[in-house]
């Protein structure tokens, strides 16, 4: 490739010390979206060269920890671990260094691209799913999780496992991604894990109290559910509609009493 055709970030990561273009995408994704914040643990899965891990320690200054099938040149502050994000050893290393779980989960990973479309993003696929697994294995109640993937046909079924999992999701396609790419960004917030209700979950409840804006409140293994429009003694079937870390929101869909 010669100077000119490569672009403006490959060439302002060079003046800036990124080791890639990359970088830009993480700072851009992060204005936006807030999801790594100072003094949070932060994982990257599928680190190489790096560019993300500079970026991660910058924005937390916390725990960095980089894990990639290849191996990454060190970065000041930044520990990692050459190996496959999928497998059990890898997870219980960096668990073990982090001495607990982590604020933020990011991936970028991506497979050795073949050029058939079908094929990569079958793969891309696979890969954010598996990023999405050990995510879950890495991360806190709570904690924020970041993925690449190529868009297609297979799109709309990961982002549903991934609205399963978190309390919001975006997708995003930030101004660092080259417009042709069909690379977009999965951005989620607050892991549900530990919460014993799930956005779309369907329960029969009582309502036994109200809360202080007169909603009644059903508790759910001991977990207050929110439920406008209800009083004292109604039974009635709701639908979870948002799940907050201490208590979620519900939907009168039927009313039984
Ligand atoms: C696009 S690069 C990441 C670039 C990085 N975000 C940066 O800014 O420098 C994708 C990386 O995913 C890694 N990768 C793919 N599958 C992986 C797996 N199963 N476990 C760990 N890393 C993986 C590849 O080795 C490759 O280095």
């Amino acid at each position: 490739m010669v100077k000119d055709q490569r672009d403006h970030y490959y060439w302002k990561a060079k003046e800036d010390g990124y080791r890639a273009r990359s970088s830009y995408k993480l700072l851009q994704i992060n204005k936006k979206f807030k999801f790594i914040k100072k003094g949070d643990s932060v994982v990257d899965l599928g680190a190489a060269p790096g560019g993300w891990l500079q970026v991660a320690k910058e924005l937390s200054a916390g725990k960095t920890v980089g894990v990639d099938l290849q191996r990454i040149e060190p970065i000041p502050g930044v520990t990692t671990f050459q190996g496959d994000m999928t497998r059990e050893e890898t997870i219980d290393n960096v668990k073990e260094f982090l001495g607990g779980e982590a604020d933020v989960v990011i991936s970028d990973a991506s497979p050795n691209l073949s050029g058939a479309w079908d094929y990569d993003h079958a793969r891309s696929v696979d890969l954010a799913e598996s990023a999405l697994a050990t995510a879950e294995k890495l991360l806190k109640p709570g904690g924020n999780f970041l993925a690449k993937v190529f868009q297609g046909d297979m799109f709309n079924g990961y982002l549903e496992h991934v609205k399963k999992k978190f309390s919001r999701v975006k997708v995003h396609h930030p101004p660092a991604s080259r417009k042709e790419s069909a690379e977009v960004y999965v951005v989620a917030k607050d892991l549900l894990k530990g919460r014993p209700v799930k956005p779309g979950e369907v329960f029969d409840i009582k309502i036994t109290s109200l809360g202080k804006s007169g909603d009644g409140v059903a508790l759910i293994d001991g977990f207050a559910v929110i439920v406008k429009g209800t009083c004292l003694g109604d039974e009635v079937k709701v639908r979870i509609k948002d799940a907050k870390p201490h208590f979620a929101f519900g939907e009168v869909i039927e009313r039984n009493g």
